[in-house]
């Protein structure tokens, strides 16, 4: 099943170690936010580093129906003319948000404070996904949005035409509501004030500041409370995206697991909202150095130099989940090589992303051969060890990119070949891993 074209069956094997330098692209998060923001400017916002993916390509083009001009100049290397806070026109045809959940999500918030309706849609893994959880803080502005049962798209939203401004705790860790509700706060005037109980990534907040917003951000015994001043002149700003360490982990991964391996991943955000899974896999016994720390685009970045190792199932803290939340598909895989037993615990928000991501991993590891546990909110995996993995195996991904880049990931180091069903997918947060990956010597081929 893929998402809008045809699926793309992909297949990998065991092959020698993986060497050399991975350029992997930019931020998926940060990428969003740089288009967006700089449609709400006064003024030119010159983006470097674009991640051109499929995701990102799509909200570029939802800019683009709202008003803003949003021009190419070369590869990652974006202009946006922004209409200003309030000057969204309304869209003349539905937003089709492909496989973007925190495109819709974003979007949404942004004009949710204007007197305009959108209509939003997107691919058939997107209209699964619940929107509740935005459409709900967004009514207390004065918003109303009209979806299919459950809160499901297609939805219309009607923005308000009075916004008055909202005090909302986030009641889950999810940083696509969190910034929704701050998008919306920039068109109402006074205070919007965001609680969340946990910390997720910060991107809307350091960016927000960055294109001029008054926004401040206190951790309290109630959570970290975030306070924005309403309609800002928001200024174009020169944005340069650092690489996604999202997409970083999938050579990190490899490169642990297939023996004699030795890569350097150069320029990787170190933001201590997205970097849990480096921790983790430090824990594990990964061979990792940070060289080269630094500041670029206002995010901590360094390069990561990655070695093989010889790793042991740990403990996931439960409170870390947030900070690598979208890494544990691949972490799976990991405690799948690993010598142990790997508890994944307070992870429920998986089972909202892309796919089902703990049903994905959990049916897909045993096809392999792993044995492996699961409830709502946990999974363990009982690793095989090096060399244990037996694969052999076709792995569904549910027009999930992170699944299906993950089972690549087992199959260069498992006894047999491992298949995927559609790699389609891969080409919305990381276009280029087939590429790399072979750059680096690794055996992943595209079926026909
Ligand atoms: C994202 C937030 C997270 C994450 C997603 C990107 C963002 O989603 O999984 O890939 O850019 O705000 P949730 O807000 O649903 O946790």
């Amino acid at each position: 099943m893929s998402g809008h074209g045809d699926p793309i069956p992909m297949m990998s094997r065991k092959g020698g170690p993986l060497r050399g330098v991975a350029e992997v692209p930019g931020d998926k998060s940060i990428s969003h936010r740089a288009l967006i923001l700089g449609a709400l400017s006064v003024g030119e916002t010159r983006i470097t580093g674009l991640l051109e993916g499929q995701d990102v390509l799509d909200t570029a083009k939802a800019m683009r129906a709202f008003g803003a001009e949003v021009t190419r100049l070369a590869p990652g290397e974006w202009v946006v003319q922004g209409v200003g806070v309030g000057g969204f026109a309304e869209p003349a045809d539905v937003i089709d948000c492909g496989n973007s959940g925190t495109g819709v999500r974003l979007i949404m918030g942004c004009m949710a404070t204007s007197a305009i309706s959108a209509t939003f849609t997107g691919d058939a893994s997107l209209r699964k996904r619940p929107m509740g959880r935005v459409t709900d803080p967004l009514a207390l502005f004065g918003a109303r949005a009209h979806g299919r049962a459950g809160g499901r798209l297609p939805m219309t939203v009607v923005g308000a035409a009075d916004p008055v401004p909202v005090r909302y705790t986030v009641p889950m860790p999810s940083a696509q509501v969190k910034s929704a509700v701050l998008l919306a706060g920039l068109n109402a005037p006074g205070q919007t004030v965001v609680i969340e109980k946990e910390a997720t990534r910060d991107h809307t907040e350091r960016m927000l500041r960055g294109f001029g917003a008054e926004l401040s951000v206190e951790e309290t015994p109630e959570g970290r409370v975030i306070t924005l001043q309403g309609q800002p002149e928001l200024r174009g700003q020169a944005v340069a995206v650092p690489r996604d360490p999202s997409s970083a982990a999938f050579p990190v991964c490899a490169a642990l697991l297939v023996p004699g391996s030795d890569i350097l991943v150069p320029g990787v955000s170190q933001n201590p909202t997205r970097n849990g899974l480096f921790t983790t896999l430090v824990d594990m016994g990964a061979d990792i150095t940070f060289e080269n720390p630094r500041e670029e685009g206002g995010e901590p970045v360094a390069d990561l130099r990655v070695r093989h190792s010889a790793l042991k199932g740990i403990e996931v803290p439960a409170e870390r989940a947030a900070s690598m939340i979208d890494e544990y598909p691949v972490l799976a895989v990991v405690a799948a090589c690993a010598s142990g037993t790997t508890v994944m615990r307070g992870i429920k928000e998986l089972r909202v992303k892309e796919s089902d991501r703990i049903d994905a991993m959990a049916r897909g590891l045993e096809a392999c051969g792993v044995r492996v546990e699961e409830d709502q909110d946990t999974l363990i995996v009982h690793g095989l060890g090096p060399d244990g993995v037996p694969g052999g195996a076709t792995c569904a991904t549910h027009i999930d990119h992170r699944i299906a880049m993950s089972f690549l990931v087992l199959g260069l180091v498992s006894q047999q070949p491992i298949a995927v069903d559609d790699g389609s997918p891969i080409a919305t947060s990381f276009p280029t891993f087939d590429g790399l990956m072979a750059g680096l010597g690794a055996t992943i081929e595209r079926r026909a």
